[in-house]
């Protein structure tokens, strides 16, 4: 297994207030990981760290063991996928030249590929092909969603980093989503960092989750470990509606569907 993102020594401030302080995590490649963790405490600000919108006080993001901060920022962002919650879509483009965006700049002589990426990608979301010619203010919030992680995805990123992707959208379509993007990740080996406020959400995707409180990690586990040996009281607290909804008579946890998770593709 090789390192796929490492936050070393990371210390991270908006003027007076400190966000992250000695923050240090190494994942592995073709790790799902999703992030949970009190509102404000710093996760949002971790993935934009990794995509280089933001820039560390100290310390190093390392990409595949190499210090981001010597790369050519648009080269590096064009290897990472991101899907964030709201829109952030072109707004004078439509769908389709939206999601084609990414691919056009890399298969730049090849517009049928382009086309058939958006096609498969429009598909995979579940966005109907009408709505290939509308613009952004044209369409609901949660279509806005799929758009905009087709738009990610289209890009064939080594690297997803998802924030809230799931928000805006009603329970059939988050589930049927969150389907999906397991799949794909089952199938490309790519790695996603995924923030989300939902531990139930947290639990059934990531192969690892980590639980974030003021700034600090909290446990970086499995779902299976989380669940059996919490190591904080934040942890605790955090899952023990699911470790309840997990026991079995016997006192003993169940091995819940989200335990066998990390394990789907290894
Ligand atoms: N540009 C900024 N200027 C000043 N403070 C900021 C800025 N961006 C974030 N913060 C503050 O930094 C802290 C961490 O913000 P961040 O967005 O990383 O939190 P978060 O964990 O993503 O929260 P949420 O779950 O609410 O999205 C918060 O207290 C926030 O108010
Ligand atoms: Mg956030």
């Amino acid at each position: 297994m090789s390192t796929a993102i490492e936050f070393r020594n990371i210390c991270k401030s908006y003027g007076e207030k400190v966000v992250l302080d000695d923050f240090n995590l190494c994942i592995e490649k073709g790790e799902f990981v999703t992030i949970i963790g009190s509102s404000g405490c710093g996760k949002t600000t971790a993935l934009k760290l990794v995509n280089g919108l933001l820039t560390p006080d100290a310390g190093e993001i390392l990409i595949g063991g190499e210090d981001i901060s010597g790369m050519d920022q648009v080269q590096l962002r064009r290897n990472i996928g991101y899907a964030i919650q709201g829109s952030v879509l072109f707004p004078h483009m439509t769908v389709e030249q939206n999601i084609a965006y990414v691919p056009n700049l890399l298969n730049r002589h090849d517009k049928k590929r382009t086309r058939e990426a958006v096609d498969k990608w429009m598909r995979i979301v579940g966005l109907d092909e009408e709505l290939k010619r509308r613009y952004p203010d044209e369409l609901s919030g949660g279509q806005q969603q799929r758009v905009g992680i087709a738009r990610a995805l289209a890009a064939s990123p080594e690297l997803l980093l998802m924030d809230e992707p799931f928000g805006a959208v009603d329970e059939i379509t988050r589930a049927q989503l969150q389907t999906e993007l397991r799949r794909i990740w089952e199938q490309t080996g790519i790695t996603v960092l995924f923030v989300t406020h939902d531990i139930s959400e947290a639990l059934k995707l990531g192969s690892h989750v980590l639980v974030m409180d003021a700034g600090r990690i909290e446990q970086y586990a499995t779902p299976a470990e989380l669940l059996r040996s919490p190591a904080t009281d934040f942890v605790h607290r955090l899952v023990e509606r699911e470790r309840r909804a997990c026991r079995l008579p016997d006192g003993q946890l169940a091995d819940c569907e989200w335990s066998g998770a990390g394990a789907a593709r290894q």
